[in-house]
């Protein structure tokens, strides 16, 4: 495989391009509004500079690695000369359903299809295109370039070859593949979601303090952030969605979305990226202090 199309210039396609841009290969990354495409741009080439910073990337390679990396607005256009598509849309069952029989109908037939997908059945997503032997998931995690992890998710009708390929090809780019069945939630978010879930429970019945919580995990497990600071990085919209699907697909009261949680969501405090969440953030994304909400 050599030209892989990235769908959704967000946190997560913007990341993909990247570690596929820094191991030599020609990304087209794909998204609506030449706005999105440019702000990516921008911040990958921020991230970049980050990993030459730390002697990770040498200076002279960085406008290479910009260089593999195109953008397009038309899906016939990006998806041309893809050997591997990799969806990272938003998160919604009719936005991947739609994008997908899309991307069935313009990717070369030999393409594999990708999905980021945190939690969205892939077979369910198969089902919808005419290959649904080519259909897979690579769940990266956030941040891209950071974490070694690629969650390779096998749908019911996936080719164990393409299951190779996409192994050998995150290998390829530095990660670490680990294969699991498609079942809600997949591993990673099967494990992380209720540990998130639990935190905020406690910090509803008043166990303890945003800071007590986060402090307990970090300091007696050596997570790099406590779970009210990470749902806060993954997004509380996010984390509500994929309890949602764990909730549902497995018809388990164990896993019922904390009621803050969902209150939180409803009234737009969605972590990082609104600004507020258990945490404040300036506009760099840099916390700034816990919400006055949790201060007491
Ligand atoms: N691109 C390139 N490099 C980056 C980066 C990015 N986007 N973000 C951070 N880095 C690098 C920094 O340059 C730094 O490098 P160094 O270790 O060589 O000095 C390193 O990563 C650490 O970054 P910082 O010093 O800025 O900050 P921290 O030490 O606080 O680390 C973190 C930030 C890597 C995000 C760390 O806090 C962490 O690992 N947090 C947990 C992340 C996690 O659990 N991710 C999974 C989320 S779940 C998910 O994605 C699944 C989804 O389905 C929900």
């Amino acid at each position: 495989m050599k030209n892989i199309s990235v769908i959704g210039s967000g946190t997560m396609g913007n990341g993909i391009a990247h570690v596929f841009a820094q191991h030599g290969y020609p990304v087209a990354l794909l998204d609506v509004s030449q706005e999105k495409l440019d702000a990516a741009i921008l911040t990958i080439d921020r991230n970049i500079a980050r990993q030459v910073k730390k002697g990770m990337v040498r200076e002279e390679e960085k406008p290479e690695i910009l260089q593999r990396i195109s953008t397009h607005k038309s899906l016939p256009e990006g998806l041309k000369e893809a050997d591997l598509v990799i969806e990272a849309a938003f998160e919604d069952w009719e936005v991947k359903q739609a994008l997908f029989r899309e991307i069935d109908r313009y990717a070369p037939v030999k393409a594999i299809l990708a999905s980021n997908t945190s939690s969205i059945s892939i077979t369910k997503i198969a089902a919808v295109t005419a290959r649904p032997q080519q259909v897979i998931g690579m769940h990266f995690m956030n941040p891209v370039p950071v974490m070694e992890l690629v969650e390779v998710i096998c749908g019911y009708a996936t080719a164990q070859n393409v299951v190779q390929q996409v192994c050998e090809l995150s290998r390829m780019i530095g990660k670490t593949p680990v294969e699991v069945t498609d079942y809600p939630g997949f591993v990673a978010n099967r494990i992380l979601m209720p540990m998130i879930n639990e935190a905020i429970i406690a910090l509803q019945e008043g166990v303890s303090g945003v800071s007590g919580i986060d402090s307990v995990m970090k300091l007696g497990m050596a997570h790099p952030m406590g779970p009210l600071q990470l749902a806060d990085y993954i997004g509380l919209d996010v984390c509500l969605s994929i309890l949602t699907i764990l909730y549902e697909g497995f018809g388990n009261p164990k896993y019922a979305p904390s009621p803050l949680l969902v209150n939180m969501v409803k009234a737009g405090f969605l972590g990082v990226k609104s600004g507020e969440g258990f945490y404040t953030y300036s506009s760099n994304g840099k916390a700034s202090g816990i919400s006055e909400r949790f201060k007491s």
